[in-house]
């Protein structure tokens, strides 16, 4: 595999990219991470990304032990080392292991980790240009008020139980609602529904529930250029089964669009016919990566 990870200090190689079976990252899922992308040779919203991580990292009381310089430098030698041009870029933390016969989390001396891998897509781009097939799944999302899910987490039993119902039911993904009914996110994406009935069109999305996700935060930014009335709030399912419009928002694809939601072609378009909506900001989100605003060259 080609990659380079980041490990105790030391890069290496991904194959011997290992952590301790007692890490509590391992056997608690106690960690946190985030994951920002290289897209031709620049990170795209690097410090939105570095923002987040440091935030979550501050709610699950983790220490790295490393500050922001150190991690931006580790995140663009993980890439330089790897030689990738387009790449998938993860740092994380786990809470390590405990003092020896001990289950108290203070006692845990916390790892940083990052590695670089080849960009990994939640929809290729050949299948982002027929679209994606998502089902509601059955299984409601964790709780918020359990697991915080604007710390990014590795709490994803609903959403992999998610994706083989998805699976069983000829679809690729799932979004998953909360116990009120109301649409969330699914595994790896935020989600958009759109709706074209006023005077301008309707940009509607969870305010609460989710990942507060970059490439979301990116497609907000774009519908409201372009003029959208973006409205943050709840989404009942009865209202997403009506929108003229879906898209999956992802570091791990930009702006995705939707074709068919419970085996439904959204908004009645045939196969690979996308909405003016989804089709702007999708090419506004790559447009971005133009943008010396956004955009940090790897120190390669
Ligand atoms: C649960 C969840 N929601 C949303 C997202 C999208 O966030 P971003 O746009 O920052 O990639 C992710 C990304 O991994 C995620 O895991």
């Amino acid at each position: 595999m080609q990659g380079c990870a980041y490990v105790d200090g030391r890069y290496v190689a991904p194959e011997d990219a290992k952590i301790s079976i007692f890490d509590w990252g391992f056997l608690h899922s106690d960690a946190t991470y985030d994951v920002a992308h290289v897209w031709q040779g620049r990170f795209f919203r690097l410090d939105d990304h570095l923002d987040r991580f440091e935030a979550s990292l501050a709610a699950l009381r983790l220490d790295p032990g490393v500050d922001r310089a150190t991690m931006r430098a580790v995140m663009h030698e993980c890439v330089r080392r790897a030689g990738l041009r387009d790449a998938y870029v993860e740092v994380l933390c786990t809470r390590g292991r405990p003092a020896p016969g001990s289950r108290d989390p203070r006692s845990c001396s916390n790892r940083f980790m990052a590695f670089a891998i080849p960009f990994v897509w939640i929809a290729t781009p050949e299948r982002q240009r027929e679209g994606i097939d998502l089902v509601v799944g059955s299984r409601r999302r964790i709780p918020a008020d359990s697991v915080d899910p604007r710390v990014k987490n590795y709490h994803w039993l609903d959403f992999v139980m998610g994706l083989y119902e998805a699976y069983d039911r000829g679809a690729e993904t799932v979004v998953l609602l909360d116990g009120d009914g109301r649409v969330t996110e699914g595994p790896g994406f935020n989600v958009f529904a759109v709706y074209a009935d006023g005077a301008r069109p309707r940009v509607v999305s969870a305010d609460a529930g989710v990942l507060e996700g970059v490439s979301r935060r990116t497609a907000i930014e774009l519908a409201r250029d372009a003029g959208c009335d973006v409205q943050l709030r709840a989404l009942p399912l009865d209202e997403f089964r009506r929108a003229d419009e879906i898209f999956l928002t992802s570091t791990g694809g930009g702006v995705i669009p939707v074709a068919t939601l419970d085996g439904v072609p959204v908004g009645g378009r045939p196969r690979g016919v996308f909405g003016p909506v989804s089709q702007r900001l999708q090419q506004g989100y790559w447009a971005l990566h133009d943008d010396p605003r956004h955009v940090e060259p790897v120190r390669y």
